[in-house]
């Protein structure tokens, strides 16, 4: 299974930016306000070590650097990290699998782990033990975690999407036509992710930002907290949900 998936993101690596670039719908609508608002939420300052998982080509990590600080990418994709080595040379890259065993080189506390558009590979359960994994091991006492992806606020507002962009069944094919829903792919909806991490000792603060679109920020309870303490506003008042377990409008 993975050594397809990491097919076909070397297949998608030479065409990537030109795909997500100013796309409009499902599944990457709002794609560089998700990596924008990730980057402020990561709140980086010089000097920072910060790792991004899924690094893709580069687009998060490029946000990033401007800040000063250091970052190491993590991808399978070798075609994918041979862009990002064209465009940022100054990032250290890491050829692994995020679920399998990580090089040594990773064996390491990071200021910030961010990670965009890659998650929604692995299903809630995965997502959590993943998280987790990286809050213990990979996070320096007081860092954070920021994650965008494909999600929604709540699982009733993903069931609608599903309906809206399944396919029609094809009888005469046999086959599924038109959908843009990929079933192995297992896209977040921010009211049972918050609840099954703050079930595991994590703290979590979503935004969302277009209709498919949104950003997790994640600490260990007791860590340095948000803004108000409680949740963070998006800039333009679009929905939020904490870890009270209720969602809000901000402002
Ligand atoms: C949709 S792209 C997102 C790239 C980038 N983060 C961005 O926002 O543009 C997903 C990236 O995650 C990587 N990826 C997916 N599953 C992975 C896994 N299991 N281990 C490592 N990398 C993975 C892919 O190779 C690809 O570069």
């Amino acid at each position: 299974m993975s050594e397809a998936r990491e097919q076909l993101f070397d297949e998608w690596a030479a065409s990537y930016d030109e795909s997500v670039d100013g796309y409009s719908g499902f599944p990457f609508e709002g794609y560089e306000q998700v990596l924008d608002l990730i980057a402020k939420r990561a709140r980086v300052e010089a000097g920072m070590d910060v790792l991004d998982l899924g690094i893709g080509t580069g687009n998060l990590s490029g946000r990033l650097l401007k800040f000063g600080c250091a970052v190491w990418g993590l991808d399978f994709s070798l075609k994918m990290l041979a862009k990002v080595h064209r465009k940022y040379p100054q990032i250290e890259l890491l050829k692994a699998d995020i679920k399998g065993d990580w090089p040594i080189d990773v064996d390491r506390h990071f200021d910030r782990v961010v990670s965009a558009y890659v998650l929604h590979e692995f299903d809630l359960r995965s997502k959590i033990r993943l998280l987790q994994k990286l809050a213990c091991d990979h996070l320096v006492e007081g860092g954070r975690m920021v994650v965008g992806d494909i999600s929604f606020l709540t699982r009733a507002a993903r069931d609608e999407a599903e309906k809206r962009f399944s396919g029609t069944w094809d009888e005469k094919r046999q086959t599924w036509e038109g959908s843009l829903w990929d079933e192995d792919e297992y896209y977040w909806a921010a009211d049972e992710t918050v609840e099954a991490l703050a079930a595991v000792g994590l703290a979590a603060c979503y935004g969302q930002v277009s209709f498919c679109g949104g950003v997790y920020v994640i600490e260990r309870t007791g860590a340095e907290s948000t803004d108000d303490g409680r949740s963070e506003s998006t800039d333009d008042g679009r929905a939020e949900s904490t870890n009270d377990g209720r969602s809000e409008e901000s402002q």
